[in-house]
């Protein structure tokens, strides 16, 4: 008789752990999936206007959204998405977005320009954007094989002053004319 009580409450207490596991926070892959209709399911970017996340720094992905989250980084539709996310959160899926394979989509560039601009980005950037853009030192994100309009529209923020520059970055840049800094956009666009 006791013997069988015992099992019922057993049997209540997998109830209460199987309810439990559905209550339990979604993993990386699960909260990135909601990224997935524009970064890729894999981090490769949907379209022109929107960064690969694939291979970048967990550091930098969440150096990014919380600046989105805060409005300190302006942008389209990035400000309203991080809302929904703590930093518990940016952590996770900028460890899942780390881990992919980097994403180079076939896209036109003008190749004089990309020349040129390699000689200023090893000149001028290659501190912190290492390995021709490939890599970024700490929260720099990575600009090789991201599409031209996304860099571009990104440059133009910066030299408007709506986007903020680090300054030691700001340093490197403000000396320089626009033609060498779209340049630069175009070496990067090329580089994979
Ligand atoms: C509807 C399309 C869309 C969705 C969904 C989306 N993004 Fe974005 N993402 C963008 C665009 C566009 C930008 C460029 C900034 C802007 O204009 O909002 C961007 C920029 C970013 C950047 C900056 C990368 C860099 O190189 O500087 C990060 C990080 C990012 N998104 C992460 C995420 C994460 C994480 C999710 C899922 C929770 C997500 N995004 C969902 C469109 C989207
Ligand atoms: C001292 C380090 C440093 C140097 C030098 C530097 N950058 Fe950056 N760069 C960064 C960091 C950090 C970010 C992200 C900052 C932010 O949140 O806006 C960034 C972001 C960018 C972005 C936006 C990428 C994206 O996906 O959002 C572009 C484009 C860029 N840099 C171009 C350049 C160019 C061109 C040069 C050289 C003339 C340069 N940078 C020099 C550190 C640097």
């Amino acid at each position: 008789m006791r013997m069988q009580w015992n099992g019922w409450a057993l049997a209540a207490c997998a109830v209460g752990i199987s309810s439990m596991a559905h209550a339990a926070p979604p993993s990386p892959a699960m909260l990135s999936n909601a990224c997935a209709g524009c970064h890729g399911t894999l981090g490769g970017s949907a379209g022109p206007s929107m960064p690969s996340l694939a291979s970048q720094s967990k550091h930098a992905i969440v150096e990014a959204m919380k600046k989105f989250k805060s409005g300190e980084r302006p942008s389209t539709i990035m400000g309203r998405i991080a809302k929904g996310y703590s930093d518990a959160d940016f952590a996770a899926m900028g460890e899942f977005f780390s881990k992919q394979k980097a994403h180079f989509p076939e896209q036109k560039f003008d190749a004089a320009k990309a020349d040129k601009g390699g000689l200023v980005q090893e000149k001028h950037c290659g501190r912190c954007h290492i390995d021709d853009g490939k890599d970024g030192k700490e929260d720099t994100p990575i600009t090789a094989g991201q599409w031209l309009p996304y860099l571009q529209i990104q440059m133009d923020q910066y030299l408007s002053g709506k986007r903020r520059m680090p300054e030691k970055m700001a340093e490197k840049v403000k000396p320089l004319s626009k033609e060498d800094l779209d340049a630069v956009m175009h070496f990067y666009a090329s580089s994979k």
